[in-house]
Parts: C-alpha cells; structure tokens; sequence
C-alpha cells in the first residue's frame, strides 16, 4: 500500500464508480439514497446488499461484507491490492506510477464499447442524410439548425422499424450484447429490437469528449417527445451535461456559462453563435451536475421558463447548490417570459435581444432565493416569521462560513426576524444549540442509537461541526468506536476546503473497519431523526458523567443541563408528532 500516496487513492475512489463497477456483477435498483441489490457475496433471495454512490461504498446487512471500490475489487473479483489501485485508475484513465494495463481485457471490453457508441453515432448521422429520411432533415430545418450546427453536433436519424440497427451490424451473439450494453437495443421474448425509432438523434458526449448515449426526439407531437439512452456503465444521467465538451472551451473563452434546460435549448443558443450552454438530460438538476458547472465557470446563469414549473425548478436547483456553493461563485438566475425556452425566445426575437436577457434579466442567487423563500412563505407578520425559519433551515446546508453569515444578515434585514441559529449561539452555551428542524417520520426511540448516530454523522460528515462541545467524549476510550470517531473529529478539525469527504479518508485509514462502509449504507438519517438522536446522545453522557462525579455545584450545574436537554427533548419530539398527525 505504501507504493501509492494517499491523495492518488483518495482521488481514484472519488472519481471512481463504485455502482457501476458493481453493477456488472448485480442487478442494483435504487432504493431511498442508496442502491440495492442481491448480494454477490453470499447466497440470498431478497436484495440486503446496498450501495452508497454518495459515499463509494457498498454493504451487505446479510452478510456483513463492505467497503470501497478497491476492496469489492479484492474480496469479489480477487485482485491483490495493488492490482485493483492499477485496474480502477487504468478505468478512469488516472495516469499512475509504474502502471501496466493489469486488466487488458476489462480495458479492451470498455474501448469496445466505445467504438461502438461512436460507430453508431455515425451510422444514426448517415441516417439523417439518406434521401428516404428526408422528413428528419426537414424536421430539423423547420427548427432552424443548419448544416454546420447538424455537422458540429453530429446529429442523426434513427429510421422506423425494429430491426435497424442490427442490419448494420454483424447478427452474433457478442455484438448483440454489446450493441444492448450500450443502450442502442432493447432484449425482449423475440429478440433484439432497436430502442431509438423514428427519432432524430441528439448524441450526448462525456466530458472527455466521447459518445456515451443519445436522445431522441419524435418529429411529432407523440410520447414520449424525449427518449434517452438508459442508465449504461458509459452513460449516467445524472452525472452529464449535454454540451458540456463541446462548449468547454468556448466558456473559457467567453467568460459566460448559460444552463438551460433542454437539447434544443442548447443547439439553438450554439445556431446564434452563444456556444456556452449546457443542459441536464431531462431530470432536475443534480448537485453531481452542478459541481460540473461551478468548476468549469464561477457565475452561471441558470435560465428558467418564468411559469410556475420554471419557478419550481430554479428553487430546486438553488436547494441542491446550498451544500456546495461558495462565497467565490457567483450564479445568476434568469426567467424568461410565460412559456418561452430559449430556443422560442432566440426565434422569435434574436440574438441581440436574448444577450440582453443575459446581460441585464439575470439576477444574483441570493435575490432569487429571496423571491423564492417570500413566494413559499407569503405576506404579513407571520410571512416574515415563516420567512425566516425556512431561511434558517436552508441555511444550515450552507457549508461555507462566510457565504452563510452574510446571507443570514440580507435574510434578517427583509425579514426583520432574527435567525435562532444566531439567537441560540447568544443566549445558550455551545452544548445547547438544538434547533428543531423540519418534522420527519422518526420518533421512536432506536435501539440502535449509537449505529445510527454515526451514521448520520458520516452521511453528512458537515453535522460534526455543530456538535457540541462535549460530544467529543460522547463515546469512552474503550469503545470500539472511539478511534473512528475521535478520528474524525480531528479530520473535520484538520480541514481546510469543506469538500473532504470524511468516511472516505476513514475507510482508507481503517480498511478492515466493516462499520464505516455499513454507516454509510444505513438509510439516510434525516435532519429531525439526528437532533434526537444526538439529543440522546447527550443526555446518556451527561447523565454517566453526573453519576461519576462528586462536587456538589458541578452536580447542580449537571442537573440544570440535563434539565434543559430533555425539556427540549420533549418539546421536540411533541412537535415532530404533532406535524405528524396533522
Ligand atoms: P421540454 O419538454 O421543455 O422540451 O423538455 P424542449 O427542450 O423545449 O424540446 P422541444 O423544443 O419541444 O424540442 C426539456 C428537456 O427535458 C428532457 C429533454 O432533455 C428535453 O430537452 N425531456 C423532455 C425528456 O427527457 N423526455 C421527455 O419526454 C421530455
Ligand atoms: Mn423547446
């Protein structure tokens, strides 16, 4: 292990996919945060295998095997160490010290697959030009994309029938397969069948640059009007954007990053020489996306259709920017009128027009979060109170300090509330800072308190920095769990950027620590459910210490603690099922 440094292996996990990886050998299907699916390891019927593609880790709650990346690849799939740091870095195309391609015919499969995806780019492209598909070449000119447009972005035609895309390949049984693995055919009781028909093709690159799946958009008014690749090992939603490789340089370039939300969106802005845009591929923006944008350019601006959809999804991606947003970036939100996308808009009334939009329409994040929070909160007294508590819970996601106290001085200034977060830290010592969150549907008391308390901890490794003081020494010395959490503490201490993610340094640290890689894979801890528990928590501890300890005043000051702690205990508890049988 000493062959590799720390910062090469924590970056090969981070950039690694675990899901996908796993995947070639399970059958995994999303259940809540996590996947799941029967375990590889030992013999089950119902799936208790789990994989966090949050944290890259997976864990059986059968059969208690879990861990990263590089231990699926040693316990699974046998590879000694060094071989499964070389196999997941030749994967990703990592460059490391003395590297020789261990697996060349996992490496060759990829590549293979590759070639195809772009082969069928080409077939889907010639398609479009043959004289019988006139009707999709038509289509596109209706939509005003010219030739180079057509040319640049290599847009194509997928013809009527099921059987396409088999005549242009060899019918064995090898290609069939790899022609379904990258998601051109669908297997069905009569065979293979083409999945894109009549369609003309959208092909969605990666970030290198390389076709990894298609949309495909009907010439009619049909459903669906979108159809895209299906979840691949080349091609992950969630994790692309299309236009992403093909505008990167001409951001660089333009100091200007437009997110919009469709492929047309996208080639249009490029048909008005604005070849800075990119687009989710049809699912509401994602926090893996928006990282993307925020590191390819510093003020993005986000363009929504100005109806309530639009509205809806501006707040959705303000509400998945708050974990990662930071006072050096400064995204922009624009609306457009009722109706319009920025394809109709450029149409209707050019580019000029529309760069004004951009220039002068868009306004900061904190004005639109603003708007937002006033639309869901409403008027008067009580709309300013509600104001604030929702700006407060919001707030809490904000992990940079700065950007977050700012923010919480424009948000009491309009609200002429003052945040509790603030309140409390002024009124009540460290240990009591509890602020009672949002109701959730926890409120039994679990008997796997110590269990779910860390993992509640390392899903959202951000929950250490509030912890009060004293939970340092919520577990003894002897606690198995003591090194890891202690451990931890000193890594949140330790680090400088807010992005390090703790249990991924932990495992590594502690590879043969089972409890980490199940922590993680335990189902999400809400907020609610950890301020019980960390509650709890506080008030065992409190109450072993209160029973070892002599001095009269310390006790008295003891019991006042404890005190205060269940009362709000209580309070908090009646409140969560009060909301809950509303
Ligand atoms: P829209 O419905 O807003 O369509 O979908 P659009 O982009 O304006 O498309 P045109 O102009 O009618 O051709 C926005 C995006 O949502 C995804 C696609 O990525 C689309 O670009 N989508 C939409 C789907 O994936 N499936 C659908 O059925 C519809
Ligand atoms: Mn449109």
């Amino acid at each position: 292990m000493a062959q590799f440094s720390s910062t090469f292996l924590d970056e090969l996990i981070a950039r690694s996919d675990l899901a996908e990886l796993i995947s070639r050998h399970v059958d995994l299907k999303q259940s809540g945060a996590n996947l799941v699916g029967l375990c590889p390891f030992h013999n089950e019927k119902s799936p208790s295998f789990s994989v966090s593609v949050d944290k890259q880790m997976y864990y059986c709650f059968g059969c208690g095997k879990g861990g990263n990346a590089f231990r699926f690849l040693m316990e699974h799939d046998g590879y000694p160490f060094p071989e499964a740091v070389e196999f997941l870095a030749q994967k990703i195309g990592m460059p490391i010290p003395d590297s020789k391609p261990v697996n060349p015919r996992e490496a060759a499969r990829k590549k293979h697959g590759l070639a195809l995806l772009d082969k069928v780019t080409g077939i889907f492209s010639r398609c479009l030009h043959a004289e019988e598909n006139k009707k999709a070449l038509n289509y596109f000119a209706q939509r005003k994309l010219s030739p180079a447009i057509i040319q640049k972005y290599q847009l194509g035609y997928a013809p009527a029938g099921y059987g396409f895309m088999k005549r242009c390949f060899a019918e064995d049984h090898n290609t069939l397969k790899s022609l379904e693995a990258i998601g051109v055919l669908i297997k069905n009781e009569r065979g293979y069948a083409d999945r894109f028909r009549e369609r003309v093709i959208f092909p969605i690159r990666d970030k290198q640059g390389r076709v990894v799946g298609f949309g495909g958009r009907i010439l009619d008014d049909g459903e669906p009007k979108y159809l895209n690749s299906p979840e691949t090992e080349f091609y992950h939603k969630s994790h692309l954007l299309y236009g992403y490789s093909e505008h990167r340089e001409s951001v660089r370039k333009h100091k200007m990053l437009v997110v919009v939300e469709g492929y047309m969106d996208v080639l249009a802005m490029a048909s008005y020489d604005l070849d800075y845009a990119v687009a989710p591929l049809g699912t509401a923006i994602t926090e893996s996306q928006l990282r993307m944008i925020l590191r390819l350019h510093d003020a993005p601006i986000f363009c929504f259709d100005g109806d309530n959809a639009g509205r809806k999804a501006a707040w959705r991606s303000i509400e998945r920017m708050l974990p990662i947003i930071k006072s050096e970036y400064s995204p922009q939100f624009l609306y457009l009128p009722d109706g319009e996308d920025p394809d109709t808009l450029l149409q209707k009334e050019g580019q000029k027009a529309f760069e004004n939009r951009l220039k002068n329409d868009a306004r900061p994040m904190l004005e639109t979060w603003i708007q937002g929070l006033k639309n869901i909160a409403g008027d008067g007294v009580e709309g300013r109170a509600r104001m604030a508590k929702k700006a407060d819970q919001m707030l809490s996601q904000v992990s940079d300090d700065y950007l977050r106290q700012a923010w919480q001085g424009e948000i009491e200034k309009v609200s002429e509330v003052k945040l509790s977060m603030q309140k409390q830290a002024q009124d009540l010592p460290k240990s009591r800072q509890y602020i009672a969150r949002k109701p959730a549907q926890y409120l039994t008391v679990n008997p796997m308190k110590h269990d779910h308390f860390m993992a509640g901890l390392l899903q959202k490794p951000m929950r250490f920095q509030s912890l009060p003081e004293d939970a340092f020494d919520f577990f003894i010395d002897t606690h198995p769990i003591h090194p890891i959490y202690t451990r931890a503490f000193s890594l949140v201490g330790d680090n400088k950027s807010t992005e390090l993610d703790i249990a991924a340094q932990l495992m590594r640290e502690f590879p043969d620590n089972q409890h980490i890689a199940r922590w993680v894979n335990l189902p999400t801890v809400e907020d609610d459910e950890f301020q019980l528990l960390l509650m709890d928590m506080h008030i065992t501890y409190l109450n072993d210490l209160l029973g070892r300890s002599d001095g009269l005043a310390v006790k008295i000051q003891m019991n006042e603690e404890l005190k205060t702690l269940r009362t709000q205990q209580k309070q908090l508890k009646k409140y969560l099922s009060d909301k809950e049988s509303l």
